[in-house]
């Protein structure tokens, strides 16, 4: 079953992978995240290899004004990790394209590839990345070195998180990698910052999951280590995790694990905490670049600040296909906006901490108002599930110019009790005159200001009677 589908999938990946070579000039336009990055990138890398002209747009909302605007350029346009959701208004305004996507689509169309057309999961087993990389994949057999992007991709689109590791089509990918020397998989601890921090700030900055006594506690984390006997520092340097030896690892591992026990975490919370870690072979060992965790955070941190275009320069860089000065300054960039991304994200999770959250019956909701961005609000959303009620959406608010934007986050769990964020943004949307779409576990929508208690009422209905059913 499944191999028939991935051959479904490839066939529709060579359509468009020709129709794309018939072109001489290409607009990408692509979303305002990791794997919208990433996709970009390996749109734009595949296209260059093969002598086509192309430009990357990012756009933050694919809404009527914005097509209408890629529609005037009068060019044929690529579009990634978006776009099947406005299917109807990229044909209301005539734009020819192909759509390579993983959000839930309208409709089926032959010019999109989009996992579930063929009945695939767009949140766990195929993402924005990987049906980018699909279609350059069967433009030339060269582009398989981009399957590293692609991972990075996958990876910040969190297609990893329930697991662990990659599962199903985006292991194959990932494979893929493994063949061409770009990638290599290792086991490991599942934490942020193994390359690239000092071990007691891996700890402290570590909230999801909420690890008590070290989340938020430089005293805390580095009496951890040194009751285990790991040394923190060296010398005068402090040791990263990939400085640490073997055992020294096993030991700070199984005390995490002892210490999520105490606290009668759900195992598979625990689980979660080693798991696979995907390697760039090529990238210099000690930097965000090796890890794809690490470098999908980075981009993350790039594109949610208006500053996307510093992250496609890294990932072309990473291809080679810019000057190594014009990557060096992207990377100098995209390393100060991520000690940005950093702090607004502790900082973010402290002000839920002063706000709290509200239960409804059937979900849990903060509104941040002006003081968390429009565009990382989600991400709190998501790392707040470590302190939050595990049986219950979240619902989070943050003001924007244009008006409240929505960030719901669910848990696998949850969405096998039947929650389907996605249904329920749009049409809990819709319903106070907005707009909303996304995944099963993760969705959002933008609504009118005044509208939340109205929308809260709606959602905390859909839920309970997605739930119910
Ligand atoms: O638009 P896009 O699909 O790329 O955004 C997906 C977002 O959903 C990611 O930023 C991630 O935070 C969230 N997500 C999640 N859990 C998943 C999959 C995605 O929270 N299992
Ligand atoms: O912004 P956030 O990270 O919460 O987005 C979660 C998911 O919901 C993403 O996949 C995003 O593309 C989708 N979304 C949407 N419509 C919106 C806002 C978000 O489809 N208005
Ligand atoms: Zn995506």
């Amino acid at each position: 079953m499944k191999k028939l589908k991935f051959e479904q999938m490839c066939k529709r990946a060579c359509k468009l992978a020709k129709t794309l070579k018939s072109r001489k000039d290409v607009l990408i336009v692509t979303h305002v995240d990791a794997d919208g990055i990433t996709s970009g990138a390996i749109a734009c890398q595949s296209l260059i290899n093969a002598g086509i002209e192309c430009k990357v747009v990012f756009i933050k909302q694919l809404d009527e004004g914005a097509i209408e605007k890629v529609a005037d350029t009068g060019k044929f346009v690529w579009f990634t990790d978006l776009g099947s959701g406005q299917i109807d208004l990229i044909e209301k305004h005539g734009v020819e394209c192909i759509i390579t996507d993983h959000h839930v689509p309208l409709r089926r169309v032959g010019y999109q590839l989009n996992p579930h057309d063929f009945g695939v999961d767009g949140s766990c087993e195929f993402g924005g990345a990987t049906s980018t990389y699909l279609v350059a994949r069967y433009m030339n057999r060269a582009n398989r070195n981009l399957s590293s992007l692609a991972v990075v991709g996958c990876v910040g689109d969190l297609q990893d998180f329930r697991s662990g590791k990659l599962l199903s089509y985006n292991r194959l990918i990932l494979k893929d990698g493994v063949k061409e020397g770009v990638l290599e998989i290792t086991r490991d601890i599942r934490l942020f910052g193994k390359q690239t921090r000092p071990v007691y700030k891996m700890l402290e900055f570590t909230f999801d999951p909420f690890l008590p006594g070290l989340s938020g506690s430089e005293e805390g984390s580095i009496k951890f280590m040194t009751s285990l006997s790991v040394p923190p520092k060296e010398g005068e340097l402090w040791r990263r995790w990939i400085d640490l030896k073997r055992n020294e690892k096993i030991r700070i591992t199984s005390a995490l694990v002892k210490l999520l026990m105490k606290y009668c975490y759900p195992l598979s919370s625990i689980e979660r905490l080693v798991g696979e870690v995907y390697i760039l072979k090529e990238q210099p060992e000690g930097t965000e670049l090796k890890d794809a965790m690490e470098f999908s955070t980075l981009l993350n941190a790039t594109a949610r600040y208006g500053y996307e275009d510093v992250g496609l320069d890294v990932c072309l860089g990473v291809c080679k296909s810019i000057s190594s000065s014009r990557f060096e300054k992207a990377l100098k960039r995209a390393r100060v906006l991520l000690q940005n991304h950093r702090r607004n994200l502790s900082e973010g999770i402290k002000l839920v901490d002063e706000i709290g959250i509200t239960e409804l019956e059937n979900i849990q909701y903060f509104h941040a108002g002006n003081a968390i961005m429009d565009t990382i609000v989600g991400i709190v959303a998501g790392m707040y599930f470590s302190k939050a009620n595990l049986e219950k959406p979240i619902i989070a608010f943050a003001n924007t110019d244009d008006g409240v934007k929505v960030s719901g986050r669910a848990t696998q769990r949850l969405v096998e009790l039947g929650v389907d964020l996605s249904e329920v943004m749009r049409i809990a949307a819709e319903k106070v005159g907005g707009k909303g779409g996304g995944h099963c576990i993760a969705a959002g929508a933008t609504i009118p200001k005044g509208s939340e208690e109205k929308f809260l009422k709606e959602v905390d209905r859909i839920v309970g009677l997605q739930i119910r059913s």
